[in-house]
């Protein structure tokens, strides 16, 4: 099929990429012009595994290509996506005007049927203002459908989640925009659930804000296994265990970071409140959330006495492991929190450094944990990457000016390591 995905960020660029990558001829439309030449030229803005090798082929196959123009999208494809940024403005409300912008362009340039699909996590109800807005646009008052298909892809393991989805959301008006879209997702195998616009834009909040709301359930439950001598880790393997929760979700740590679920939270929060629902558990979960950071702070505080001077070697930079994806992250968070403690900070990420070091002029990084480790009185893990589960912890403790490691994402076995003379904190356990 020919189809179009407007917006070339993480969710956009891997739809159209996927969709290339399935037969389709897509067309991947962004206003960022440096993006697009850079595209062209096979350079990607962000990491994701398997993602470059994926648009090198599409490519070559002349499946995929770039463009900054939106006609070119509508004259050239059935289906058009539209998957562009809904940044968070300061109270929290989503800022919709690139969405706006994105339905206003297609209805300038319709000629004939078109399916316009939104695909960005919109606020319930986004969906009518597009079809609104493509109505009062749509001069020469050409048939479209508008329809919702939420993604629920993760960064870090968005080609796989993409082509192998637990579901298919399809928020649709018409026989034709459902016809449409079940033929484009024909070769995926997933179960598809039919509904209509606003109940497959709620599913998209209320799946994002139950998510944050297991990873608050089991941070508030590790504090109650410090205070008990319960392993927080045992403890969610036992509950996960019942089909009815499911064991993902359940790893206690430093907090939920990243470009969705914070602002996704907030989003939600704010919708209820205009739609007149006070959504105290959701608040409850937000805040467990940003105390979480804090009680990682207090630990660190707790094993060094005295914060200012010290040398903290943080592992860890990016929001979650396997994305250069900076926003958001909790590490950094906690090492604003230090600095102003008046701490020293070494870090290093296998990923993120490139982005850190443009926005965070003032880290000092390194590009190895052991050149992290050298000299620090505190080891802190705070992104869980796999490299970091296999250190050489010998070397790590001649290294260190004092062997203590704070583990928020409790990813090395405590034993092991106080066997080996480490001082180990790490996270309801
Ligand atoms: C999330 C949703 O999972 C995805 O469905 C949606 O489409 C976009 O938002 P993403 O932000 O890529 O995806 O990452 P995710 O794997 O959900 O992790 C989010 C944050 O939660 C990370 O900071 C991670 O470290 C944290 N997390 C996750 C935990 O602290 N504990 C867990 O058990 C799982």
């Amino acid at each position: 099929m020919e189809i179009s995905i407007i917006g070339a960020g993480y969710v956009g660029l891997v739809t159209a990429s996927c969709f290339a990558e399935l037969g389709n001829r897509v067309i991947c439309v962004d206003n960022d012009l440096i993006k697009i030449k850079k595209l062209k030229k096979l350079i990607l803005p962000i990491y994701e595994p398997g993602l470059k090798e994926l648009v090198k082929r599409n490519v070559k196959r002349k499946r995929l290509s770039f463009s900054t123009s939106i006609k070119e999208a509508v004259d050239n494809s059935k289906i058009i996506f539209i998957a562009v940024g809904t940044p968070a403005k300061e109270n929290g409300e989503p800022d919709l005007t690139g969405i706006e912008n994105v339905a206003f362009q297609v209805a300038k340039h319709l000629k004939s049927y078109r399916l316009i699909v939104e695909k960005s996590t919109v606020p319930v109800e986004t969906g009518i203002w597009i079809k609104r807005t493509i109505q009062l646009n749509n001069i020469k008052k050409v048939d479209f459908d508008v329809a919702s298909n939420p993604e629920f892809l993760r960064e870090g393991s968005a080609i796989h989640d993409f082509m192998h989805p637990d579901r298919i959301i399809l928020g649709v008006e018409s026989e034709r925009a459902k016809e449409l879209l079940f033929r484009l997702y024909q070769p995926i195998k997933a179960p598809i659930l039919i509904t209509d616009i606003k109940s497959a834009e709620l599913i998209k909040h209320a799946s994002n804000s139950f998510l944050a709301t297991k990873i608050s359930f089991i941070n508030a439950i590790a504090q109650i296994c410090e205070k008990t001598g319960a392993d927080i880790v045992k403890v969610a393997e036992g509950i996960g265990l019942d089909k009815r929760i499911g064991k993902e979700f359940l790893k206690a740590g430093a907090g939920y970071g990243g470009a969705c679920l914070p602002k996704d939270l907030d989003a939600f929060i704010n919708i209820a409140e205009k739609l007149g629902y006070d959504f105290q558990l959701l608040k409850v979960v937000k805040k467990i959330n940003e105390d979480q950071k804090n009680f990682i702070i207090k630990k660190i505080s707790n094993a060094l006495w005295i914060l200012e001077g010290k040398t903290v070697g943080v592992l860890g930079l990016t929001f979650k492991p396997n994305t250069d994806d900076i926003r958001n992250s909790v590490s950094l968070q906690i090492i604003e929190e230090l600095k102003k403690e008046r701490v020293n900070i070494k870090a290093y990420d296998p990923k993120g450094i490139p982005k850190v070091r443009k926005l965070f002029k003032d880290i000092k990084l390194y590009n190895s944990p052991y050149k992290v480790a050298e000299d620090s009185d505190c080891l802190l893990v705070i992104t869980e990457w796999e490299e970091f589960k296999n250190l050489n912890f010998n070397k790590i403790k001649r290294l260190m000016h004092q062997p203590l490691i704070v583990d928020a994402r409790n990813i090395f076995d405590p034993e092991k390591l106080k066997t080996m003379g480490f001082q180990y904190i790490g996270v309801g356990r």
